[in-house]
């Protein structure tokens, strides 16, 4: 296996929703990604941020931004994330008629192009898609909320991907979304994972940067091959 430098992105889930721009600068140095998770209430029941915010955190910070969108009809939605200057935009396999279609438009639109698969999906049949995608999201919950626990079962999904990436030179980031914290992201690393997720043990730390470090250190260390 070989696993590059894993990616720590802090979900701004769990961060308080009336000061975000101080909580994106709270862990600015320390993360590689900002997760923003964007839901709809209707592919999820719960209902979070969408463009307006996100255009204007973009004007706030200069990370780039790991948007997660939980919606129907991401074809109608989704360019529209790469265009406001999301690094990643990821929708839900669930969600897509024609997932590598809709990747195009992402790359297109300058974004990179990403695939979730929610808790209840397998991971068989979207293999073979993985050539046309930048990164790969494996919820370790159910998508919709923050502060689930993990669900280390999802971890084979994260093999047989890992497998499947390196088998075709994939450069493509395994990347795992629930429940990770400082007792699970080990695990998780050595499944295979390589960028990581994190709300509730980021945002609900002291110290958000610290959390974050300790995260990364964590997740290097247990990495395949480390
Ligand atoms: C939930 C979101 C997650 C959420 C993770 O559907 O996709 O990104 O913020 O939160 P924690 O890390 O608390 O499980
Ligand atoms: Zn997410």
């Amino acid at each position: 296996m070989t696993v590059p430098p894993p990616i720590v992105a802090p979900s701004i889930l769990a961060a308080d929703f009336a000061r975000l721009a101080e909580e994106v600068r709270a862990v600015e140095d320390a993360a590689d990604w900002l997760h923003v998770d964007v839901m709809d209430n209707h592919f999820v029941p719960n209902l979070t941020i969408g463009l307006p915010v996100v255009q204007s955190l973009r004007a706030a910070t200069a990370m780039p931004f790991d948007v997660h969108l939980m919606i129907t009809d991401p074809r109608r939605w989704a360019p529209g994330y790469a265009d406001a200057g999301a690094y990643n935009v990821t929708f839900h396999a669930e969600a897509a008629d024609d997932p590598v279609a809709l990747a195009k438009d992402l790359r297109s639109a300058g974004a990179k192009a990403g695939l979730a698969i929610d808790r209840d999906t397998p991971i068989e049949p979207y293999l073979e898609l993985l050539p046309s995608f930048d990164t790969l999201l494996i919820m370790t919950i159910k998508a919709g909320f923050g502060g689930q626990r993990f669900i280390p079962q999802m971890l084979d999904k994260v093999r047989a991907a890992r497998r499947n990436v390196d088998a075709g030179h994939l450069e493509l980031r395994i990347e795992v979304d629930g429940g990770i914290a400082a007792d699970t992201i080990e695990q998780a690393a050595a499944a295979g994972a390589d960028a990581f997720v994190a709300g509730t043990a980021v945002y609900g730390a002291a110290d958000p940067a610290e959390a974050v470090r300790r995260l990364r250190a964590l997740a290097e260390r247990a990495a395949p091959g480390a």
